[in-house]
Order: C-alpha cells, then sequence, then structure tokens
C-alpha cells in the first residue's frame, strides 16, 4: 500500500495514529515500544491477525508460522500486521463442550476489533468453534476481513489403513464393547490417528465449516483443504495477508461477502460436502450478526435435494488429503454451478465472484469428489423435521444415516439426562431391542449448558453384541461432525425450556419420516400438554452463577443459532474516542 491514493476512504486506524496531538503521541509512543519504524504510522493500514494459538487448542497449536506467513504477506503489500490473541476454544480439551465458550470467544473477538486500531482484520481458525466464533465477532464489527484456516492433518495410519479423526474413535469404541477388538488394539490406534498439525481430517465441524467459509467467499480459493503441513497452506496465509491490504483499500467489508445469496451457496455446499449438523446452528448465529435472514425452511428448500458428492468420512470413504489432491471445494463448486445450484455472482474475498474463482476447477479424482450422475447420497442435505415432538424443528444428516431407518416407528427408551443414559445404557437387563427408539433429554443450550455433542448415543453394548449397527436416536444435543448414524439432533424447544421432548416417556410410540420432515409423538396433546404441566410444577430453578449464568439467561435455542440474545445484529466498528 506504498500509493496512499488508492485507499478509498480514510483509515480507520488514522483516528489513533493519524493526530498530531497528545492523543496521537500517546497512541504511537507506546506502540513504538515495538520498534514500529515513524513511517508505519503515516496512512498504512493496520492489519489486525487475530489469533487461536494454544497448545491447548492442539488443531490450531501450528498457527504461530501461519501467522507469520500472513505477517509477511501484510508488510509485503505496504500494511502493517498487529497479531492479537483471542479466546481458544479447542474441541478436545475444553470441559464441558467448546460450544459453551463460542459466543464468550465472539465478545473477545468482537470487542477486540472494535476498540483497538484496525482497519482490516484476517481471522486464523481452525478448530471447530474458532471459526464461527470469529467469524460470528468480525460480522458484528463488519471491517474488511478475510479468513485463514489452519488445514486439516494428514490421513491417520494405523496398521495398513487409513484412519479418520473422530469417526474411528466412534467405530473401534463400539467395536471394542461388541467383543470384536481388545482394549490394546483400541489403544494402540491413538498415535496413529492424529500424526500431523491441523484439524480433523474427516469432514467434521471443523472442515465443514472451513467450506462454509470458502464457498461464502470468505477467503481465497482452496482454503478449506490444503493439508496443515503443506507448503501450499503456508503460500495461502501469505496470499491472504497481502489480499487484506488491497481489501482495505477497497473498503470491501465482510457483509459485502456474507450475503443471504452466500448462505444459500453455502448450504448447498454442506450438502454436497456430507457436511456437519453444527453447520446449521453456526450459520444462524453468523447470519443473525450480519443481519442476514436465514432460517430452518432455507435449508429444506435449498439444501435437501443437493446430492452429496464429496466421499468423506463420516459418510464416505477418503479424508481431507485426499479432498485436497482431488480438487478441493472448487471442483465442488464447479460442478454445483454447472448444475445450477450456485449463485454464481457472489462476490468473494479475492474481489472476484465466486463462478469466476471455480468454474474451471480441475477435479482430479472421481471417486472422492463424485459427479451430479453418482453422488454418494442422492438428496444430501440436512432434514428438518418438525411435528409434535419437535415443534422449531430439528435436524437429522442422511448421509450419515441408514436408509432403512429414515422412516421408522419405535418405542422409547428415554434418559432423562447424559448422566442417566450413562448409567443405564450398560444395563443388561435394559428393555430395548433394535427397534426402540433412544430419547435423550435435557442435553440442548441451557440443558446442557453448551449443548454437548452427546446426541449420537452409543448403542446399547447388548445389542451390538448381537450386530446392531444404529438405531434412531433423539435428542436436543449436538453431534460431533465425525459422528454417524440415524441421529435426530437439535429438538426445539430443549427439554430444560419443557418442549415436548420433556414429556417424553418410556414405551411411547415414536414416528420419524424424515422423508416427508415428521418426527411426532403417538399421544394426544392433551396428555402432552398435561405431561408437561407437571413437570412444571417440579422443576427448580438453575442457578450457577458466572459466565454459565449469564450463558443460561440469554443463549437462544438451536433454531435461532444459540447465539446470546443480546448480541444479535451488526454493531459496527465505530467506537468513542478515549482522551487519555
Ligand atoms: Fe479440533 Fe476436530 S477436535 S478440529
Amino acid at each position: 500500500m506504498s500509493d496512499n491514493n488508492k485507499i478509498k476512504k480514510p483509515l480507520r486506524s488514522a483516528q489513533w495514529f493519524g493526530q498530531r496531538d497528545k492523543n496521537g503521541f500517546m497512541y504511537r509512543s507506546w506502540m513504538r515500544n515495538q520498534g514500529i519504524p515513524e513511517h508505519h504510522f503515516q496512512g498504512r493500514p493496520i492489519i489486525g491477525i487475530c489469533n487461536t494459538w494454544s497448545e491447548l487448542t492442539p488443531c490450531n497449536a501450528h498457527f504461530r508460522e501461519l501467522a507469520d506467513r500472513v505477517r509477511r504477506g501484510v508488510l509485503e503489500a505496504g500494511g502493517v500486521p498487529v497479531e492479537f490473541p483471542v479466546f481458544s476454544n479447542g474441541e478436545s480439551n475444553l470441559r464441558p463442550t467448546a460450544m459453551l465458550t463460542r459466543n464468550l470467544a465472539s465478545m473477545d473477538v468482537e470487542e477486540s476489533i472494535r476498540g483497538n486500531p484496525i482497519d482490516g482484520v484476517v481471522l486464523l481458525v481452525g478448530c471447530d468453534k474458532t471459526t464461527p466464533a470469529l467469524l460470528m465477532g468480525a460480522a458484528s464489527c463488519d471491517l474488511p476481513t478475510i479468513v485463514v484456516t489452519g488445514g486439516p492433518m494428514l490421513n491417520g495410519k494405523h496398521k495398513g489403513m487409513d484412519v479418520g479423526s473422530g469417526t474411528h474413535v466412534w467405530r473401534m469404541s463400539e467395536d471394542y464393547k461388541a467383543g470384536l477388538i481388545s482394549l490394546q488394539e483400541f489403544m494402540d490406534a491413538e498415535a496413529d490417528m492424529s500424526r500431523s498439525a491441523g484439524t480433523c481430517n474427516t469432514m467434521g465441524t471443523a472442515s465443514t465449516m472451513a467450506c462454509m467459509v470458502e464457498a461464502m467467499g470468505a477467503s481465497l480459493p482452496h482454503n478449506a483443504a490444503i493439508p496443515a503441513v503443506d507448503a501450499r497452506r503456508n503460500a495461502l496465509a501469505f496470499a491472504s495477508g497481502m489480499r487484506i491490504v488491497e481489501m482495505v483499500a477497497e473498503d470491501l467489508k465482510l457483509s459485502q461477502l456474507l450475503t443471504r445469496e452466500a448462505f444459500i451457496n453455502a448450504i448447498r455446499v454442506n450438502a454436497a460436502i456430507g457436511g456437519s449438523t453444527n453447520a446449521v446452528i453456526h450459520l444462524k448465529a453468523i447470519a443473525q450478526r450480519v443481519g442476514v435472514e436465514l432460517t430452518l425452511d432455507d435449508w429444506q428448500t435449498y439444501g435437501q435435494d443437493v446430492p452429496t458428492l464429496v466421499n468423506l468420512q463420516p459418510s464416505g470413504q477418503y479424508l481431507m488429503e485426499e479432498f485436497y489432491y482431488a480438487g478441493g471445494l472448487p471442483a465442488v463448486l464447479r460442478r454445483l454451478g454447472e448444475a445450477d445450484l450456485l449463485h454464481k455472482p457472489a462476490l468473494t474475498a479475492n474481489g472476484k465472484s465466486l463462478w469466476d474463482n471455480n468454474r474451471d476447477a480441475p477435479c482430479y479424482n472421481d471417486d472422492v469428489i463424485r459427479p451430479l450422475n453418482n453422488p454418494l447420497c442422492e438428496s444430501g442435505g440436512i432434514c428438518i423435521l418438525r411435528g409434535n415432538l419437535a415443534p422449531r424443528g430439528a435436524v437429522l444428516k442422511p448421509s450419515a444415516a441408514t436408509p432403512a431407518l429414515m422412516n421408522h416407528r419405535g418405542c422409547a427408551v428415554v434418559f432423562e439426562n447424559f448422566e442417566h443414559y450413562k448409567e443405564r445404557i450398560m444395563d443388561p437387563d435394559l428393555e430395548v431391542d433394535a427397534t426402540s427408539v433412544l430419547v435423550m433429554k435435557n442435553c440442548g443450550p441451557k440443558g446442557y449448558p453448551g449443548m454437548a455433542e452427546v446426541g449420537n448415543m452409543g448403542l446399547p453394548p447388548k445389542l451390538l453384541k448381537q450386530g446392531v449397527t444404529d438405531m434412531v436416536r433423539i435428542s436436543d444435543a449436538r453431534m460431533s461432525g465425525t459422528a454417524f448414524g440415524t441421529v435426530v439432533l437439535h429438538v426445539a424447544p430443549e427439554a430444560m425450556e419443557l418442549g415436548p421432548l420433556a414429556a417424553v416417556q418410556d414405551g411411547d410410540m415414536i414416528h420419524l419420516d424424515a422423508h416427508n420432515g415428521l418426527l411426532e409423538i403417538d399421544i394426544s396433546n392433551e396428555e402432552l400438554q398435561a405431561r408437561i404441566a407437571q413437570l412444571r410444577v417440579t422443576r427448580k430453578p438453575v442457578q450457577p452463577g458466572g459466565y454459565l449464568q449469564l450463558y443460561i439467561d440469554h443463549v437462544m435455542q438451536a433454531d435461532e443459532g444459540c447465539d446470546f440474545d443480546f448480541l444479535v445484529g451488526c454493531r459496527g466498528a465505530e467506537v468513542p474516542a478515549h482522551s487519555h
């Protein structure tokens, strides 16, 4: 940015560094203790590098080098890089769930951007919740913004077999419980699964959200799939650092990328990649921050008939490494565009349309990225269910479900909460068979604060030993993007809010008809209301205090994106001046 005339409007950072007075002195002077030369304060864009690096977030533990590559790109383009840390909510370590702190991290991001002399921002994201958290916070400020994802781990390699993050943990755990493998065999896979830096190598939530970002044009092409340790990931970070400086000059704001059309593209891409159900919640939360209307019905309208093309675990066979080598998301976008399933003019971070970026993208492996006439799943979009058991909706991922269970009637086996499930599921005398429907309550946004990923309840060991591999499971919880099965999630309103789920009892007949979007319990409305009225009498208020209290008091339901009610909407980046 040596030619300042290219800048469309005065730099925001000039409010701090552009003044020849006492305040300007103080803003500049303290920054100078880092050795920043005088000319860096003279009209150069200040680029924030928002870093979720943490050794407690192993998926993002390589971000210091990534940030350095962004920094080099910013400098080369004439900007001034300033790196700042934000809360890093890593999926694997944080208890009870990283989702509990997604909104907290977003607040950290929002206020860090708004309160500081930043003209544009690069978001370094990777592990599941870091992507929506940073996008939500940045969307509330609406500065020029570009996303750089950390990239997936290399394929896990175990005894000559490729093993996928998460997906193989669920599979091998069930195999162990069924007596098919020993505990030692299970444990031996531990080091083999995670053998390089990066995020989960399956199409879990991290990879899904990386694809959502690329589909919405908030990153450069290929951001989603380049492996974390591939040198091209560093080159992309460098290029993103260069590009954000231009975006500031062009005043290309995040809201110009995150349009309703971009979200609809993301919904279709989610179907095509066999993406995580968590995307339903995160996209809603991001859309709300930027003021875009997005509903569960949009998933039905735009996503449901889109075929799943990407043959990756947990829905399919391969891992993210193969996805990148096969052409990555650009190849998927081209296939969707050729089938008229994209809003092609949607603007992207490099200033070109989504279609201009991807219209010529090659595909090198038609088994990894299937053509439309040979999909992995014909109707791969997230299925939205409604009915007297889920008046405000529930979700199911068809590409990871058992087709024969998509229309199923069965008797409920009810768990009042996750602890009750853990205790009861091991009972050899539990009255359950393969046709039963496992129902778990009180794991929603307020019930298990944070809405833990426990919806893919492991099957009863006695049925596993009989060779049962899937059952219908229903809850107000979420499920890991790496998980699979005929699992109905996000039932809203949740049981803790005395939604109908709270009223289900052992033996009630449940009807799931995914093809027609139905989730019903076969009891009368009067009976349902009587049971809920009874629960209302006995329910005690929960008052844990602290952040948990804030969370419970303000978190919205799953169909509303689980954001805090007071964070919805874009408040922009303007902030009152402070006088030293
Ligand atoms: Fe971090 Fe999967 S646990 S991406």
